[in-house]
C-alpha cells in the first residue's frame, strides 16, 4: 500500500513503469513542423477511437477547451454551458479574457444539461442588443456534478437541437473514458453528434500531460493555428504522446476498477451514516460535512488527502494509484473523522 492515499484528484496519478518505458523509447521529431511520428500516431488513434475526421494533441484540457471555443465562435458570441462547467469555474475566466465570449449557464446539481434547458438559453435574433449563441458545451463526465455521465440519447437530443439551430456542440470529455466505462458505450457512440470533443490523458488514464481535441478537418485546421497562438505548439512531444498512446492501449480498462472502489468506499461510509451530497456513478465523490477544512486536516494526519469543495463538502476521487488496501485505509480514516462528527440524531 502507498504511504499516502491521495484522493484529491485523478490528476495526481503518476506514469506507470510500462508508460515510462514507452516514453523513453518514443520516436520523436519536431511536432511544430509536423515531424513527430508518435504525436501523429496518437492523433490518428484519437480519430479512429472517436470517429472524427482529425485530431490535435495539446498540452492540457484547459487549452483543448479554449482552442475548441476559439475555433468555433467569434468574440461577442455567447456559449451555453452548465453553471458548474470547468471553463466556467476553473479556467481563470479564459472564455471572457481570451475568447471574448459571454456565457449563458444552465443550473443543474449534476452539472448536466437537457436539450430543453439548452433550448431555453439559445439567443438567435436580429436585434443588435443581444449576443448571439453559437456554441453549446457539455461536460462528460461532470467534475463538480459528482462524475455524472450522459446517456447516448441525452447527447443525441442536444445534438439534434444544435443541428436544427445551426449551433456547434463541444464535448469537454476530460474524463470521457470514465463516461464510456459507466455507460458501457464505445467512445465513438459517447460523442456521437458532437462537432468537437476533447479528452485528457493526464487524469484517470495516468499520463503526465496531454489532451486531444478532435473534430472536422476544417475545425482542427483552425485549432492548429489557435494552439500556436496560445503557445501550445510543442517540439519533441512524442515523449508525451507515447505516454498517451500507452494509456489508451493499457490503462482505459482499469477505470472500471476505480469506479468499483469508489462504490465500495461509498457503501462502507454510508453504512456508518456518512452522508454523500450527490450520486457518484464514476470515480468522483462528494461527502457532506459542516467542517470541510477541519476534516481535511484530520484526514491528512491519517495519511489520506482529500479536497475541500466549498463550505459543505469534501471531494474524493478514485484513480489508478489507489489500490484496494488504499481504499480500505481511506474508509477507516473517513470513518474516524466523519462518522463521529456527523450528528446522526
Ligand atoms: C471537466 C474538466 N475539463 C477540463 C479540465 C482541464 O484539464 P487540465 O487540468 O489538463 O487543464 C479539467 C481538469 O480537472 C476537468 O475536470
Amino acid at each position: 500500500m502507498q504511504e499516502i492515499v491521495d484522493l484529491r484528484s485523478d490528476t495526481v496519478t503518476r506514469p506507470s513503469p510500462g508508460m515510462r518505458r514507452a516514453m523513453a523509447e518514443a520516436e520523436v521529431g519536431d511536432d511544430v513542423f509536423g515531424d513527430d511520428p508518435t504525436v501523429r500516431r496518437l492523433q490518428d488513434h484519437a480519430v479512429a477511437l472517436l470517429g472524427m475526421e482529425a485530431a490535435l494533441f495539446l498540452p492540457t484540457g484547459t487549452m483543448a477547451n479554449l482552442v475548441a471555443f476559439l475555433s468555433q465562435t467569434r468574440p461577442g458570441d455567447s456559449v451555453i454551458l452548465s453553471e458548474m462547467a470547468h471553463p466556467v469555474l476553473y479556467e481563470s475566466g479564459n472564455l471572457a479574457m481570451v475568447a471574448g465570449l459571454m456565457t449563458r449557464t444552465v443550473a443543474d446539481p449534476l452539472g448536466k444539461m437537457s436539450a430543453e434547458q439548452v433550448a431555453e438559453m439559445v439567443v438567435q435574433t436580429s436585434d443588435p442588443h443581444h449576443s448571439q449563441t453559437t456554441l453549446v458545451a457539455l461536460e462528460n463526465t461532470t467534475n463538480r456534478g459528482g462524475g455524472a455521465y450522459y446517456e447516448y440519447y441525452e447527447i443525441e437530443s442536444i445534438a439534434q437541437l444544435c443541428r436544427n439551430r445551426g449551433l456547434r456542440l463541444h464535448c469537454d470529455g476530460a474524463r470521457l473514458f470514465n463516461a464510456c466505462a459507466a455507460s458501457n458505450l464505445e467512445p465513438e457512440y459517447c460523442v456521437r453528434g458532437c462537432d468537437t470533443v476533447s479528452f485528457c490523458l493526464s487524469k484517470g488514464l495516468g499520463a503526465p500531460a496531454g489532451s486531444l481535441l478532435a473534430g472536422t478537418r476544417d475545425t482542427i485546421t483552425r485549432a492548429l493555428r489557435f494552439r500556436k497562438m496560445l503557445g501550445g505548439g510543442m517540439r519533441q512531444s512524442g515523449v508525451l504522446a507515447a505516454a498517451g498512446l500507452y494509456a489508451l492501449e493499457n490503462h482505459v480498462r482499469d477505470l472500471e476498477e476505480d469506479h468499483r472502489r469508489a462504490r465500495a468506499f461509498r457503501q462502507a461510509l454510508e453504512a456508518e451514516g456518512v452522508p454523500f451530497a450527490l450520486p457518484s456513478p464514476t470515480n468522483i465523490l462528494y461527502i457532506e460535512t459542516n467542517d470541510p477544512a477541519g476534516n481535511i486536516k484530520e484526514l491528512s494526519a491519517r495519511g489520506v488527502l482529500a479536497m475541500a469543495a466549498g463550505r459543505d463538502r469534501i471531494r474524493a476521487v478514485f484513480h489508478r494509484d489507489i489500490d484496494d488496501a488504499g481504499m480500505n485505509w481511506a474508509v477507516e480514516a473517513f470513518k474516524e473523522v466523519l462518522a463521529r462528527r456527523q450528528p446522526s440524531e
